[in-house]
């Protein structure tokens, strides 16, 4: 199918663009109300995410409620360690919670390499349903998340401040480490490909906790795990969003990937520095700059613009968007990328 706005895509590649192509971080949830009366009518989140017509309806919802030059599958980044074998909870106001971590080699043996098309067989058919009804207007976007952030959460089995028992690990027992690091990377490549072959258009890896790392372990545990899914990954562009590691921006500006993704707390120019010319950045407005008056979030916006003009970009956030933000904030952040000349 053609597609009706491919900017996205063209400035993935680096092809000229008429204009900026926009899109959020976490656009599909829970700033929308119409995501919230979806979100009621069915158990909880997992229910929601595991039901392929619902979730193809959240994902679709901010194209027509936001404008965004693009939707992404609407899912979560700890559907691969439960397709593993190690099934999540995600706890009312206080996000996801595993039951079981993995801490020795009996917990280990009973883990799995996730079939993409088997095992999350729900994501497959929720971007099937997803692309039939974009109908060719916006690209949509399939995600993972980077194995060692994966890693974190199924060994320290929940959110974390300092991830102290997944660091633990890394300096205990490197070897059991990198065993399940590579147990994630094989699972997250069949899931991906599984994502690609049911229509996914460009594909993001999520690094959430890369930042926690020093710059010769992120080396090791986790962006030797990053480049082997950009290596395996060939028929769609790729992003890879490391939040902090500013560290190691000159080592992903060697990435086999098209896109980069920036945070806030990374400077524009000094990063399109370190990465050099031949990849797209993505990002970066502080997600907070969403709190101000109108006239305060276009000028944020036309700022980080300028600071991106004449090279290859597309707009985001640096992080998620917040849940408490007001959806009339979000559309001002859009409509001045839009209308940026
Ligand atoms: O971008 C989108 O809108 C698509 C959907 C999406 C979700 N999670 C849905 C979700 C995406 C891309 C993610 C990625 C994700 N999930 C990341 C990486 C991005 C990042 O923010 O760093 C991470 C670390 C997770 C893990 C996760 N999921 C946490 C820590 C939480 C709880 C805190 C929170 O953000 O709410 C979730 C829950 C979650 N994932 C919700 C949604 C819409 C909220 C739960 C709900 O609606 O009940």
């Amino acid at each position: 199918m053609q597609l009706q706005n491919d900017l996205l895509l063209r400035a993935a590649k680096g092809e000229k663009v008429e204009r900026t192509p926009v899109w959020l971080m976490r656009q599909a949830g829970r700033i929308l109300p119409e995501y919230r009366a979806v979100r009621e009518s069915v158990s909880g989140f997992i229910e929601l995410a595991q039901t392929p017509e619902l979730a193809a309806e959240v994902t679709i919802q901010p194209v027509d409620l936001l404008g965004v030059d693009a939707a992404i599958i609407f899912s979560d980044i700890l559907v691969i360690p439960e397709a593993m074998g190690l099934p999540y909870e995600m706890v009312e106001k206080r996000g996801p919670w595993f039951p079981n971590t993995v801490a020795s080699e009996a917990d280990l043996k009973k883990l799995r390499i996730a079939d993409g098309a088997n095992d999350l067989n729900y994501v497959i058919k929720a971007i099937e349903i997803t692309k039939k009804n974009l109908n060719g207007r916006v690209p949509l976007i399939g995600f993972a998340g980077a194995p060692w952030t994966i890693f974190a959460y199924m060994i320290e089995g929940s959110g974390s401040k300092t991830f102290s028992k997944a660091r633990a690990m890394l300096y205990r027992e490197p070897a059991f480490s990198h065993r399940l690091l590579q147990m994630i990377t094989d699972s997250t490549i069949n899931y991906l490909k599984a994502q690609i072959e049911a229509g996914a258009d460009l594909i993001q890896i999520f690094d959430s906790w890369a930042g926690i790392l020093g710059p010769d372990q992120y080396e090791e545990f986790s962006l030797r795990y990053i480049s082997q899914i950009c290596d395996a990954i060939q028929d769609v562009p790729k992003t890879v969003f490391a939040k902090g590691a500013f560290f190691a921006r000159e080592s992903m500006g060697k990435l086999n990937c098209e896109t980069i993704g920036l945070d806030w707390n990374m400077g524009i120019a000094e990063s399109r520095k370190f990465i050099g010319p031949n990849k797209t950045l993505q990002g970066n407005l502080d997600p907070a700059a969403l709190y101000g008056s109108p006239e305060q979030v276009r000028e944020a916006t036309q700022n980080m613009m300028e600071q991106f003009r004449g090279s290859r970009h597309i707009a985001n956030l640096g992080h998620g968007v917040y849940p408490d933000i007001d959806p009339e904030m979000v559309k001002v952040f859009i409509q001045t990328v839009k209308d940026f000349r």
